[in-house]
């Protein structure tokens, strides 16, 4: 079955790597995965060539997410409630099923790194990255969840549609007003793209906290190199993110749960 990513620009994609992999671990011959540039303008077209062709789906990047949610016939939960999707499957009936498995790949990777449930964890940015995974992450039962960004506005709306259907407590404040220290500080904005520090209190991170950054790149991120002079021991970039929301797609698309590991230490010796 042919498998796609789609995007614009596409080219720089890790995906069809961490899909071979994950491939090879079960010797699917069968199973070929492969980068699809889409014009801006013509993703749902994209899309449906590649159904009309026997594909079996696609992820889904920027800056398609949003126009894929809106494709999709049916959606899973966590991704009705980040509003995109990153995964689509064609079902035998012919309709696509849409999925959103970023959150669950965050999820997966910090519990690779240590436990959620009880811990105060806060998270930082209000875009779609932060949405994407608030569902997954309250699904764990962390103590308590609180939503900081530079437009407090945006963190109050996403807390206002978000806290009624979360089982743990939510709430949002400005960087400079986040009281306490956490246990998980997350970084979901962008600004490590730009190499801004974010102006956090002094004493946000507990002792033993773990900080992580969805973004991943050679170097340090700017987050981590903060949360480093902030004496944080344990600090984790998203390139085991990347290669989890890819294997929760893969068992999604086989039913079958790829070994995340030995395929993040591949993609890490290539960075
Ligand atoms: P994404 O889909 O990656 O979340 P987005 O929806 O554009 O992208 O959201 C970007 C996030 O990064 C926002 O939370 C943004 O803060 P604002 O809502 O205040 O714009 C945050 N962000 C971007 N650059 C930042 C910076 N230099 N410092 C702090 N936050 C920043």
């Amino acid at each position: 079955m042919r498998y796609f990513v789609i995007g614009n620009p596409i080219a720089h994609s890790k995906s069809p790597q961490i899909h071979a992999a994950f491939a090879a671990q079960f010797g699917l011959d069968d199973f070929s995965y492969e980068r699809l540039l889409a014009p801006l303008d013509a993703f749902a077209q994209t899309v449906r060539t590649l159904m009309a062709e026997g594909g079996g789906g696609c992820n889904v990047t920027v800056p398609f997410k949003e126009e894929a949610f809106r494709l999709a016939d049916t959606l899973t939960p966590r991704a009705a409630a980040a509003g995109a999707v990153n995964t689509l499957q064609v079902r035998t009936d012919g309709s696509l099923l849409g999925d959103n498995t970023d959150g669950a790949g965050l999820v997966a990777d910090l519990l690779r790194h240590g436990p959620l449930a009880g811990q105060r964890v806060l998270l930082l940015g209000a875009g779609g990255a932060a949405r994407g995974v608030l569902l997954p992450l309250s699904e764990v039962l962390p103590a308590e969840i609180v939503l900081a960004n530079r437009s407090v506005d945006k963190a109050h709306a996403l807390v206002a549609e978000f806290a009624p259907r979360l089982a743990v407590p939510l709430s949002a404040c400005a960087f400079a007003a986040v009281e306490g220290a956490f246990d998980v500080v997350i970084n979901a904005t962008s600004a490590s793209l730009g190499g801004a520090a974010i102006p956090l209190p002094d004493g946000v991170f507990a002792p033993s906290a773990l900080a992580y950054d969805m973004m991943y790149g050679k170097e340090e991120t700017a987050f981590l190199a903060h949360a480093r002079a902030a004496g944080v021991a344990r600090r984790i970039d998203g390139l085991g993110m990347l290669v989890g929301q890819a294997a929760e797609a893969f068992a999604l698309w086989t039913g079958r749960q790829p070994d995340v590991a030995p395929v993040l230490a591949m993609m890490r010796g290539a960075l």
